[in-house]
């Protein structure tokens, strides 16, 4: 695990300088946030940084998952339990609300919340008030400040009545977006130096710096898993590239290939086979199976295809084959046979950057 985490927010791009205004301005207020961006842009760390430039940094910060705990861990992490109140509660716990007082709770991926827990949420936002899982008496009031994030569409999920109306608009208060690093690309060279000291620092290491060239193809990529992925790479070059440079060599070959993709006009990557297939899947629910199986065995669509409707697959599922498999549109019976499929044609991604 990475023993340094960046409360600096890297970054001079005109969007990234218009996001460092906006963090100060909010910071120095209570009001509720939302942070909304694809997967690895920074929600998090932007919303460290409004906790750490506000009146409140010198209490709590207490980030917490919505989407890795079932329901009723949930509900114990956030507001804490007594004892007894269900098996393995051996002693009262608080929560992370509780423990925020004074500071700050950070709701990460606030739309895989069931509505139950949305309820739950909503009635401590509207009275202050918790109920610990398990307690019959009056809740304790609370003093914290929530900031929320999400990468889904809130509204979307109003419109098919998964995500309340009254919840969105109590935590909707700020808006801030935290754009893709793809539309940031002058942000790139900052954050490799970053991270390449960070990752220096952590290894023993002969890299002592990156080439022109290497920069160059690195700024050039899409980079679908965004600043995180991009961590990650800096990551794996650090331990792996043999130095004392990174050369363009030493990048895999999807950074090498995906970039003259990307250097390819707007107008005509605007629609690719890959959003098609993955158009179909999603929105007429025609499975894997039918649409890109047969196209790919029949060599009409190339491995690249198939690789970025899995990144995307990957992206909307958080990392989780699982839930690609149902995406697509897979009988649960077909997961081993999907899995087969790809790493027999090296298609299959590493889901870690996802999560
Ligand atoms: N502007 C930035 N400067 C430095 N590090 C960043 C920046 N944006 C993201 N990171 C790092 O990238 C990783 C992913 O960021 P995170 O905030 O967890 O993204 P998200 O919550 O949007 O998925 C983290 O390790 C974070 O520290
Ligand atoms: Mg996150």
């Amino acid at each position: 695990m990475r023993s340094k985490t960046h409360v600096q927010l890297v970054g001079q791009s005109p969007a990234m300088a218009a996001l460092q205004q906006e963090v100060d301005r909010v910071a120095r207020s209570d009001a509720k946030v939302l942070i909304t961006g694809e997967s690895g842009v920074g929600k998090e760390i932007v919303a460290k940084s409004i906790h750490a430039r506000g009146p409140r940094a010198s209490n709590i910060f207490a980030p917490v998952n919505c989407a890795g705990l079932p329901e009723t861990l949930l509900e114990s992490e956030l507001f804490g339990h007594v004892k007894g109140s269900f098996t393995g509660a051996y002693r009262d716990k608080p929560g992370k609300l509780e423990m925020a007082h004074m500071g700050t709770t950070f709701l990460d991926e606030v739309g895989e919340m069931t509505l139950r827990m949305q309820g739950l949420l909503l009635r401590f936002l509207e009275t202050g008030e918790i109920q610990k899982v398990g307690s019959e008496g009056a809740g304790r009031n609370l003093n914290v400040r929530v900031i929320a994030a999400t990468n889904r569409d809130l509204r979307d999920m109003i419109k098919l009545g998964t995500f309340r109306e009254d919840l969105f608009y109590r935590l909707n208060v700020i808006h801030i977006v935290v754009p893709p690093l793809r539309e940031r690309r002058e942000d790139i060279p900052l954050l490799v130096a970053e991270f390449l000291e960070t990752f220096l620092g952590q290894n023993r290491s002969s890299i002592t710096s990156v080439s022109p060239e290497a920069i160059k193809v690195l700024t050039e990529y899409t980079w679908p898993g965004n600043v995180r992925e991009l961590e990650n790479v800096m990551e794996r070059l650090v331990v792996t590239a043999p130095g004392p440079t990174i050369e363009v060599e030493h990048l895999s070959s999807e950074i090498r290939v995906q970039d003259r993709v990307a250097l390819r006009p707007k107008r005509e990557r605007r629609r690719t086979v890959a959003d098609d297939l993955y158009k179909r899947m999603i929105d007429q629910r025609e499975s894997f199976w039918s649409t890109v199986y047969p196209l790919f065995m029949d060599r009409e669509i190339t491995r690249a295809n198939v690789r970025e409707v899995v990144r995307r697959g990957l992206e909307e599922a958080r990392g989780n084959y699982k839930i690609v498999a149902r995406l697509f549109n897979m009988e649960s019976r077909d997961y081993k046979r999907f899995l087969n499929f790809l790493r027999k044609h090296d298609c299959q991604i590493p889901f870690k950057d996802y999560r």
